[in-house]
């Protein structure tokens, strides 16, 4: 390791659409030394060839609804790196279904599964890396308007991301104090695998580069830059926020 230098986890790498991947890639650019990890072994041969292509970087498999195996990889982590200076939490899942049917037909079990996976687990990942994040450092999540305007299909999801983005306000109060920051990008639509899911995706992306007032889609690249700068000094006042990354479009009224 260069003295220095500063290590993440991040959580969510599917594929290379995944803004998992642009983040990894902005901050490796920006000097950091990486641990990335994946949901598991259906995932682990494509994020592994990734991975290897990132100097310095390591992989991780943790599903989040595991308790034991976040528990695991926090050893490890600390056990490999010893502190950590940063944390990107890139992961979200609702049952298809939840997001095909009308929002009045949300399931318990649906609702549970969007909350446990998508909410839930910043929770426990924060909590896991605490205790290494004694140095300071920052935790950044991804969330979309969906949250606080009804965005047709996206359901019981919009319900999840507005408890991730009052989750990082409550989780930015109790970590303050250890100088670890908690931010939300709201990033725009972009073609991942989780956006296939979703019903009208492609007429979200058009819609956006009708109204918004940059007249054109978001770049996941754009994602990644925003994570790296809220994770750098440059992001060092910044904490508890929703920072959109949507081209403006969340600033228009008609
Ligand atoms: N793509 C978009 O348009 C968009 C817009 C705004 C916000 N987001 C958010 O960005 C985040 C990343 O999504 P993406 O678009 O890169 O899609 P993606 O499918 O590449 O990433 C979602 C990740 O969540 C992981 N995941 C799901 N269940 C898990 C579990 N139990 N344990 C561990 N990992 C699990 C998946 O393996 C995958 O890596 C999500 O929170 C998503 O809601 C996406």
């Amino acid at each position: 390791m260069t003295e220095g230098q500063k290590t993440a986890v991040i959580f969510g790498l599917a594929n290379k659409r995944s803004i998992a991947w642009a983040i990894a890639q902005k901050l490796a650019e920006a000097g950091w030394r990486l641990a990335i990890t994946y949901q598991n072994e259906r995932l682990e041969l494509e994020a592994k060839d990734l991975i290897a292509g990132l100097p310095g970087a390591t992989g991780f498999m943790c599903d989040v609804t595991q308790d034991e195996q976040i528990a695991r990889l926090f050893e490890g982590l600390k056990e490999k790196y010893g502190v950590l200076h940063g944390v990107v939490h890139s992961i979200g899942f609702a049952p298809p279904a939840e997001l095909k049917l009308p929002f009045l037909q949300t399931s318990r079990e649906g609702f549970r599964i969007a909350h446990d996976i998508s909410v839930y687990s910043l929770i426990a990942v924060a909590r896991g890396a605490a205790p290494l994040m004694n140095a300071g450092g920052g935790i950044v999540t991804l969330t979309y308007y969906g949250s606080e305007k009804v965005v047709p299909n996206y359901n019981v999801m919009g319900v999840a991301k507005a408890a991730l983005e009052a989750t990082v306000r409550y989780l930015a109060y109790d970590l303050g104090p250890q100088a670890v920051r908690v931010n939300a990008i709201s990033a725009g639509p972009i073609k991942s695998l989780a956006a296939r899911g979703i019903a009208n995706f492609s007429d979200m992306q058009k819609t956006l580069v009708e109204r918004a007032p940059l007249k054109r889609n978001v770049d996941v690249g754009e994602v990644g830059s925003t994570a790296a700068f809220l994770l750098s000094e440059g992001g060092s006042g910044i904490t508890g926020e929703t920072i959109y990354v949507d081209c403006g479009y969340n600033i228009m009224g008609f």
